[in-house]
């Protein structure tokens, strides 16, 4: 029996990626790959990259040079690394990273990593390996769902993708062209997963897509399902505690998505949906398709259904044309809103979108001036949330042991990482946590005992999760 290889893969951006990660590392299981955390014993680094925003693709080849020393090390010990690039970087700049990069012997795009047996038999062959088609049915928007390797349970909670693509093109937005139209999964598949999930001792489930409640998979009936309906449908498998879903846009927010919140106890109280801008002068060169005041009405309908909603969303400022007027306006809804955090981004043209071509006019200064305003209003909406959980009771779903000596850590409803003494037994549970003091954006509590109802947090009040959010 030969040694297992060792593959490591640096994952960056969104949701999408860290589960494209957990399909590649299946994908390549059954080629005798294990994961390892240390990139210079590997003999396999995959490089899963973003395109969303700058400097993407400079942070792609300065990791590159890193690799190029660590492949040149590995050599000198007799060892052979290959170098994959695989995400959204590779799919849009796959010949130029080939041309620029000799250390790469594989360039994938997202819809092709089930190539990437073959594509590495062929760089082992000596050559170099370039895949970033998208397949033609994808242009008549027939794609066949993506065939996610054997699903395997990793933990306590579970991304599983539902959607892939974008048909929104806004007009800042790379996603339509780096990941194709919208595809949905069909409603048996999924369910198939989740319930394979569960029985691995998941228990909270994510639902993913860049655009997720854009959801039409075709359902057990034949007919196309909403993602409220799969929602439905997946809340009365067993062992699935928690159920939650990103990234949503507000144009596609249907009624049966609302009444799951208003219905299912298991429908996490959370919501991301992204506005971009307060300006309906800049939603609409953005082309989002949507006013403010659309905006605030989704809002509106989500917290008739359920009064403790938070939400989430994402920010661009400094968009060709934005004035201090437009600007405004954005604050302006932030505040109406009461996010419980939010992402914000400084403009950044990407090549090959329709806002690419428009004059960019607001400078550097102003963006950083805006940036750093919007910040601040958020950050403030965030502490105040933190803040309010002290000496309420909140459910927990405890994931694991923390990094100091005795505690568990889990989350709450709102995503926040709360820590409790406790033995490792709670592991899994969902239990009422006491919550006692706030650092930074952790809580600190003890098991309520004995257990008592959780009192709802109250909207506006929500912490701000740290890590990004593609689409929508
Ligand atoms: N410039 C700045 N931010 C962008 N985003 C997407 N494209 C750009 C761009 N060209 C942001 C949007 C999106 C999030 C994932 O990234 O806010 O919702
Ligand atoms: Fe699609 Fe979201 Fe990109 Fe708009 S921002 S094109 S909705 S992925």
């Amino acid at each position: 029996m030969t040694a297992p290889r060792k593959l490591h893969i640096k994952s960056y951006g969104c949701q999408m990626n860290v589960y494209d990660a957990q399909r590649m590392v299946d994908t390549l299981a059954p080629e005798g790959f294990v994961e390892t955390a240390n990139v210079d014993d590997a003999d396999l680094v995959i490089l899963n990259t973003c395109h969303i925003r700058e400097k993407a693709s400079e942070k792609v080849y300065s990791e590159l040079g890193k690799l190029r020393v660590a492949k040149a090390e590995a050599a000198q010990a007799g060892r052979k690394m290959n170098v994959v690039v695989a995400g959204c970087v590779a799919q849009a700049e796959g010949n130029e990273i080939i041309r620029r990069a000799p250390v790469v012997d594989v360039v994938v795009g997202p819809q092709s990593y089930h190539n990437l047996p073959a594509l590495l038999k062929q760089a082992k062959a000596g050559g170099r390996a370039l895949d970033t088609e998208f397949p033609i049915e994808d242009k008549f928007g027939f794609l066949p769902p993506p065939k996610p390797a054997a699903i395997r349970a990793r933990g306590i909670s579970s991304f599983v993708t539902v959607q892939e693509g974008c048909d929104k093109f806004c007009t800042f937005c790379v996603v339509p062209y780096t990941r194709g139209s919208e595809v949905s999964r069909p409603v048996a598949k999924i369910i198939d997963d989740v319930q394979r999930l569960a029985d691995n001792g998941v228990h909270e489930i994510t639902l993913i897509g860049q655009n997720v409640n854009g959801y039409h998979g075709e359902g057990p009936d034949g007919r196309p399902w909403a993602l409220g309906t799969l929602l439905y449908r997946l809340a009365e498998i067993p062992g699935i505690a928690r159920l939650r879903y990103s990234t949503s846009h507000p144009r596609d927010v249907e009624d049966t998505l609302i009444s799951a919140h208003r219905d299912l106890p298991e429908l996490m109280p959370f919501v991301h949906l992204p506005v971009q801008s307060g300006s309906d002068r800049i939603l609409a060169a953005m082309n989002r398709k949507h006013t403010a005041e659309d905006y605030r009405r989704v809002i509106d309908r989500f917290r008739d259904a359920r009064q403790d909603i938070a939400f989430t969303s994402d920010f661009i400022v400094g968009f060709p044309g934005e004035t201090e007027e437009d600007f405004a306006a954005t604050l302006a809804l932030v505040t109406q809103i009461g996010y419980a955090g939010a992402y914000s981004f400084k403009y950044s043209p990407r090549p090959g979108t329709p806002a690419a071509d428009l004059q960019e006019t607001v400078s550097q200064a102003d963006m950083d001036e805006r940036l750093v305003r919007l910040q601040n209003l958020i950050d403030s909406q965030q502490s105040a949330f933190n803040a309010a959980t002290i000496g309420r009771t909140v459910d927990v779903l405890f994931e694991r042991k923390a990094r100091n000596p005795g505690q568990i850590v889990g989350r709450t409803a709102y995503l926040q990482p709360a820590h409790v003494m406790a033995s490792d037994d709670i592991i899994g549970q969902v239990l009422p946590v006491t919550i006692e003091s706030v650092e930074r954006y952790s809580l600190l509590g003890s098991l309520a005992s004995p257990p008592v109802a959780s009192s709802p947090v109250p909207p506006v009040l929500q912490p701000v999760r740290s890590h990004t959010v593609t689409g929508a």
